[in-house]
């Protein structure tokens, strides 16, 4: 039982905002969003990325639209900085995209800072400081007046050492950490002191970033006190108002929506809500929430799947299957009353009227992904679902993705034959789909060699009964085998791959190797599996290669 927490904890207040207004506006448009992947995001993680890792998510994120990306905390370690001056002398940052760096408010981190900057075309340097009683009080032991100096100090020292670098265009983000829990008059006092000092314009408004460090109470008192400061702010003209939620209670996404109801203009966060603690606000939920209500969100995430996989590879860290919009789980119907009524609902949809389909609040498609109702009956009901049985009889442990992939294919079995399915039966169809013997392509030998630092693969297999013998070279076997391809008019890309051992005696002996190759295709939405089955890991790989290319079709598109 938990305890009475009523001695221990006590609510947070509520503000005082007669007439509030936000309550009844909508939200008409995007905010200007940044990204704080590569800083909040990145700073959060077990490893953090690596300096080829922190490119691949920076060059993703421009692809999917952002304009403003916090890069780094330079000041913080070397990798920081080093991607700073990577970033910039090696000319990697689009025109029209703004990179930022946070330092906090303290001289020889600022100077070092500015340092990472040199030669940017335009940057935002976002500096902050704590402001709230408990981090006045408690944490660095300075009173109000103290407080808002070091502030100051801080954007004084800014303004000149970007003075003295005049052709690079420079912005400023000023940041009351742990701004929820301040007194909201001296949140105010502070931002207004950074306002001045800095000699914001209507032209040269600069950013202050009013975050939720912890989030603290419901979204609605969130909402009071950006509508708060924005009402009492001065030089408001001069001023982009930003919110900076973190998830403490799970409501971050709720409370930058009513923090934009009430009239902020900018948002920033992680993609799937990557970030210190329980993670920033998803940047991915907000942006697909706008539009389904009909609001372009300037991000593109038309192609969910390779935006998770990337983050994923990224943090090496895995996303919830029932994470909004981009979970495996997520467009995936188990019960039969509601893939019922998906299924009623696709049968009226219209191409070019409104989207009104039960439990799909979008359209799969939109996302690149696919509507798929499971027909599967879990091990605790005792009749056994298609990934228990496959499990449970055959030793095959499928990936959840293959799991919702192959779900479909037995579903399409079932709607054909009527009736039960026997795990022999669906280990047939198993074997049909994935491990063909008569498909268009045939493996049917490899040879490897050694190329330099690099590894060759002679790769011997029948198209149409015709045999070909392909050269290619990568960095292993995998990689080498998918160039080779290539000289069979044959493009597919690797996205994931599993391998899992199966049918081991209980010593270990007679192991196979069972592989899980998911693909894609140059211009084929989605993806597939592939999976080989050998006792030789490195031919199960490219058995699991040529079955994925089958499954493509790519041979009867030739
Ligand atoms: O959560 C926070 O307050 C921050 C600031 C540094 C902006 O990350
Ligand atoms: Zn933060």
């Amino acid at each position: 039982m938990l305890k009475n927490p009523s001695s221990k904890y006590r609510a947070f207040p509520a503000i005082n905002l007669p007439n509030r207004q936000w309550p009844s506006r909508t939200i008409t448009q995007a905010p200007i969003w940044m990204s704080t992947d590569l800083r909040d995001g990145n700073q959060s993680l077990f490893e953090p990325m690596n300096g080829a890792r922190k490119m691949q998510m920076f060059k993703m994120l421009c692809d999917i639209g952002f304009k403003e990306i916090e890069v780094s905390f330079p000041s913080a370690s070397q990798t920081d900085f080093d991607f700073v001056r990577t970033l910039i002398e090696d000319g990697h940052i689009p025109d029209d995209v703004t990179i930022i760096v946070l330092t906090q408010a303290r001289e020889h981190l600022i100077r070092r800072t500015m340092e990472s900057l040199r030669g940017a075309k335009k940057a935002i340097v976002h500096v902050y400081n704590a402001t709230s009683e408990p981090f006045r009080d408690i944490v660095f032991n300075l009173s109000k007046r103290e407080v808002l100096e070091m502030a100051v100090n801080a954007v004084s020292l800014i303004k000149q050492l970007t003075a003295e670098q005049p052709s690079t265009e420079w912005q400023l983000e000023y940041s009351p950490e742990t701004f929820t829990a301040t007194e909201l008059d001296f949140a105010k006092e502070v931002c207004d002191a950074v306002t001045e000092t800095w000699g914001a314009t209507p032209s040269n408004k600069v950013i202050l970033n009013l975050p939720a460090t912890v989030e603290v109470a419901t979204p609605n008192v969130y909402a009071d006190q950006i509508e708060w400061m924005g009402r009492h702010l001065a030089r408001r003209d001069s001023v982009i108002i930003s919110l900076h939620p973190h998830n403490d209670r799970g409501t971050a996404v709720a409370a930058t929506e009513l923090g934009l109801m009430a009239g902020a203009e900018r948002v920033e966060g992680c993609l799937f809500g990557h970030g210190e603690r329980t993670g920033n606000v998803d940047l991915v939920t907000l942006a697909l929430n706008l539009y389904s209500q009909g609001i372009t969100p300037n991000l593109d995430f038309s192609d969910i799947d390779t935006v998770a996989r990337t983050v994923e590879h990224c943090t090496q860290l895995p996303i919830h299957p029932r994470h909004p919009y981009v979970g495996d789980l997520v467009f995936t119907a188990f019960s039969g009353s509601h893939q019922d009524a998906i299924k009623k609902g696709f049968s009226v949809q219209q191409a070019d009227s409104y989207w009104n389909m039960p439990y799909l609040p979008i359209d799969p498609a939109d996302v690149g992904r696919s509507y798929d109702s499971v027909i599967r009956v879990n091990s605790q009901s005792g009749k056994g679902g298609v990934a228990y049985l496959l499990e449970n009889s055959y030793g095959v442990v499928m990936p959840r993705r293959l799991q919702v992939e192959f779900s479909g294919v037995v579903q399409q079995h079932t709607d054909s034959v009527g009736g039960e399915i026997s795990a022999q039966q669906i280990w047939q169809l198993f074997s049909q789909t994935y491990l063909q013997s008569n498909a268009p392509v045939c493996y049917r030998e490899y040879h490897l060699f050694e190329h330099g630092k690099n590894q060759g693969i002679r790769l011997v297999i029948d198209i149409h009964g015709v045999t070909q013998v392909l050269t290619g070279y990568g960095n292993g076997p995998i990689e080498a085998a998918v160039n080779a391809l290539h000289g069979a008019g044959i493009y597919v890309q690797v996205r994931s791959y599993e391998e899992r051992s199966m049918n081991a005696d209980v010593d270990g002996a007679n192991a196979q190797a069972c592989t899980f190759m998911e693909m894609t295709q140059q211009g084929v939405t989605g993806a597939c599996y592939g999976v080989g089955i050998d006792s030789n890991m490195i031919s199960a790989s490219i058995k699991a290669l040529v079955s994925g290319v089958n499954r493509f079709g790519v041979v009867e598109i030739m």
